[in-house]
């Protein structure tokens, strides 16, 4: 076992894995199929990220994703996972017009879906919101640096924190910690940002694109195993080439139903019983 050595992660094992320098393994899943398989892996988190409205949905960005697609896709991996912590992204639109709309929605994705936390996107401006959900007895993650959610206001995924925009992204990081959050993922900053956030941060950073300074790394899983046949980013290594090899199981399959060679016998019911 490689992951957290726990029978059931919980956010209590965060604080343990920063002290002993364990090194947390997150991905995404939608299903409840990867998810058996990435928590048999010994995942330790596992996020239902809204990068579903993407690689799920085919949509062009996160913005649309509604809170009734995402909970049917948290409750699917919660019933498929017995060991990983699984943390819900709140859709856009959904927590950022005043706190008790943002409790309101956290509290539904707890009532709704088995998952063990809700993750937020935005620093300093945030901390009121994290704060709030905290209170209310739900864990929180938070998520700065590139922020997909306001990707139009960032100017599309733009790396964010270089040169002096890096004490910015500190003061985010701290205002996260302070409001409460146990987990903060650190998505497209330099590294040695990053790195110095891990060090001055008492809770867990987790980083995506953020070099290898961080407490844990996380991926999408379409872009790690290779589903996502186009254009990937710089931050992601591919583990497998699920999408070259379902292209050629499909051709197969096509050509075996054209040829007449599936079913074989072996696989035709007989008409006895
Ligand atoms: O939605 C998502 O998949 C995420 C990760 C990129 C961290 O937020």
């Amino acid at each position: 076992m490689t992951g957290i050595d726990a029978p059931r992660v919980r956010t209590r094992h965060f604080a343990q894995a920063k002290a002993t320098g364990h090194k947390i393994s997150a991905l995404t899943s939608y299903d409840a199929m990867t998810a058996a398989i990435f928590d048999e892996a010994g995942i330790d988190l596992l996020l239902v990220g809204d990068s579903a409205a993407n690689v799920v949905l085919g949509r062009e960005t996160t913005l649309s994703v509604t809170t009734e697609e995402m909970i049917t896709m948290a409750r699917a991996v919660s019933g498929a996972t017995r060991r990983a912590l699984v943390v819900v992204d709140l859709p856009f639109g959904t927590y950022e017009a005043e706190e008790r709309q943002a409790v309101d929605t956290a509290v539904r994705f707890m009532k709704e879906t088995g998952v063990a936390a809700v993750k937020v996107e935005g620093g300093t401006e945030m901390a009121g919101t994290i704060r709030r959900i905290v209170d209310a007895g739900i864990p929180v993650v938070g998520h700065i640096g590139f922020t997909p959610q306001s990707e139009h206001a960032l100017g599309g995924a733009v790396i964010q924190g270089r040169g002096a925009a890096a004490e910015k992204l500190r003061a985010d990081a701290r205002a996260v910690q302070e409001a409460g959050a146990f987990a903060v993922v650190l998505e497209m900053v330099p590294a040695q940002v990053a790195t110095d956030i891990t060090a001055e941060l008492d809770i867990v950073t987790i980083g995506i694109g953020a070099g290898n300074g961080t407490d844990g790394q996380v991926l999408v899983w379409q872009d790690a195993f290779g589903l996502n046949r186009g254009r990937t980013a710089r931050f992601v290594r591919q583990y497998a080439d699920l999408g070259s090899q379902l292209l050629d199981a499909a051709k197969h399959y096509a050509a075996d139903v054209g040829n007449g060679q599936f079913p074989a016998a072996a696989e035709s019911y007989e008409d006895t019983k």
